[in-house]
């Protein structure tokens, strides 16, 4: 019989996890099952997921921020349906096909003057691997600066960036020459540029781990010193990028014309694996100087035409429907709806974030009663108390949200961008009941945790 998906998953049904331990990542498996997050998905509709059982989830994690324009978006299916249909001659490879002209051109005239150039890939750490190829080619130094906490990507190059040790350890030696500096210290910064031998410091304007963010004064000096000591500014625009920050460019907010900028999760839609590295013909023609060199840097799959269709469709879309406006606007009412609650809860300090960018930081409450259990959570686990508010928001509210990072009491929300008031107050009336609970000392909330940490430690 020929292949038929409809029927292969109609009569595979509810074996995803079954599936995933015994050929995946088995401990992926136990993990979702811990935190009670083991679902059979079928469907994926703008801002909700459904399950088998046609139980809808509002979905603000985005995919790690995929899912800008909300999932199953009618142009991009429309967009990549027509291209297959087209037949389209795709990876010729000894070719220099229209779609990727089109898309690189696209990008080009979305970002500031000195950015003429784009290489294509498949993943955001690709996007890094070639930013740190080309920065080292181009000024011939071989250091790369990081912020602490950052977070580039799981390839060896990207790790090599990586702030978080629980990711490095055991995989080295990586990249040598990989320096991480303290987010917000231009003295410290300048120390290591003064150096000479820095080839770029690449950054994330908001950090995906923990959602740090530095001051304006700061990006505006680091760039300025990176001008001055001559290494280039590396803006990883991957998670930030596309409007996710109520900017196209989370750079923009700052003023800042970086030397390379790369991009990759919103980019297709959530079609289509896609990656660039966006940067000046300057560089281009130093790493890509004569015909010996022209495929120095490349990757199978990196101008596939389904992804650069993707790609075209998307950012259509992102103008079309006035995208990067309405995360701004969304973004802005989801931290004042919240306000409320930061005032009413003792545990809960800090919103912040741009955009549909936000963490939510909780942190030792002050009165006596709740000080005693939020110690007991964090002795057994560090960070737990985070988990305690995305599991309930999940099984009670069935809102899919993040731990922002390990041993920290921060969540993470990345709604599509498409979101509007309707998704904001469930979100917020959800939240205001599960902190209720955490805050009445409410055991179904602490057992959670309890039954959590003892897993947890018997992993
Ligand atoms: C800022 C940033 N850069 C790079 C990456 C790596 O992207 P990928 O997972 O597609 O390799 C990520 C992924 O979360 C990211 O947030």
């Amino acid at each position: 019989m020929a292949f038929d998906l409809a029927s292969l998953m109609d009569a595979r049904r509810g074996e995803n996890f079954k599936l995933h331990q015994q050929f995946l990542n088995p401990q992926l498996a136990r993990v979702l099952k811990t935190i009670g997050m083991d679902r059979f998905y079928e469907k994926g509709e703008g801002c909700y997921l459904i399950d088998h059982e046609g139980q809808r989830y509002l979905d603000f994690l985005s995919g790690f921020g995929v899912y800008a324009l909300g999932r199953s978006h009618p142009v991009i299916k429309k967009a990549l349906k027509e291209a297959i249909d087209l037949d389209l001659p795709n990876m010729v490879q000894l070719d220099c096909a229209l779609l990727p002209g089109l898309l690189a051109e696209a990008l080009v005239a979305r970002t500031h003057e000195k950015l003429e150039r784009c290489f294509f890939c498949n993943s955001g750490a690709e996007a890094i691997e070639a930013a740190i190829k080309f920065s080292k080619y181009a000024t011939g130094r071989s250091r790369i600066l990081y912020a602490e906490h950052a977070f580039h990507g799981l390839t060896n190059g990207a790790l090599s960036l990586n702030g978080g040790k629980e990711f490095k350890n055991g995989f080295g030696p990586l990249l040598p020459g990989c320096d991480a500096v303290r987010l917000g210290e231009l003295g410290a910064l300048e120390r290591e540029l003064r150096r000479g031998d820095v080839a770029a410091f690449v950054v994330e304007l908001i950090q995906g781990k923990g959602v740090y963010m530095a001051s304006e004064e700061y990006w505006t000096g680091a760039e300025a010193l990176c001008r001055r000591y001559g290494t280039l500014f590396v803006a990883d625009e991957v998670q930030t990028g596309l409007g996710r920050t109520g900017r196209l460019w989370a750079h923009e907010h700052y003023g800042l014309r970086p030397d390379i900028v790369t991009v990759s999760k919103a980019l297709s839609g959530g079609f289509v694996p896609i990656g660039a590295t966006i940067t000046s013909s300057a560089l281009f023609e130093k790493v890509f100087s004569k015909m010996e060199r022209a495929v120095v840097h490349s990757t199978t799959f990196g101008r596939n035409q389904l992804a650069m269709v993707a790609g075209l469709a998307t950012l259509q879309t992102i103008d079309d429907e006035e995208i990067v406006d309405r995360a701004r606007v969304a973004g802005e009412s989801l931290v004042k709806s919240l306000q409320p609650l930061l005032e009413k809860y003792d545990m809960f300090k800090e919103v912040r974030g741009k955009g549909l960018m936000i963490g939510l930081e909780f942190g030792e409450p002050s009165s006596l009663r709740l000080k005693s259990r939020w110690k007991m959570l964090e002795s057994a686990h560090k960070g737990l108390f985070s988990q305690l508010i995305v599991g309930p928001l999940f099984n009670r509210h069935r809102i899919l949200t993040q731990v922002a990072a390990d041993n920290v009491n921060i969540v993470k929300l990345l709604p599509p961008l498409i979101c509007g008031q309707e998704e904001i107050d469930y979100f917020v009336e959800a939240l205001d009941d599960v902190l209720n609970d955490a805050h009445r000392n409410s055991s179904l909330v602490f057992e959670f945790g309890k039954n959590l940490a003892k897993s947890a430690l018997h992993r």
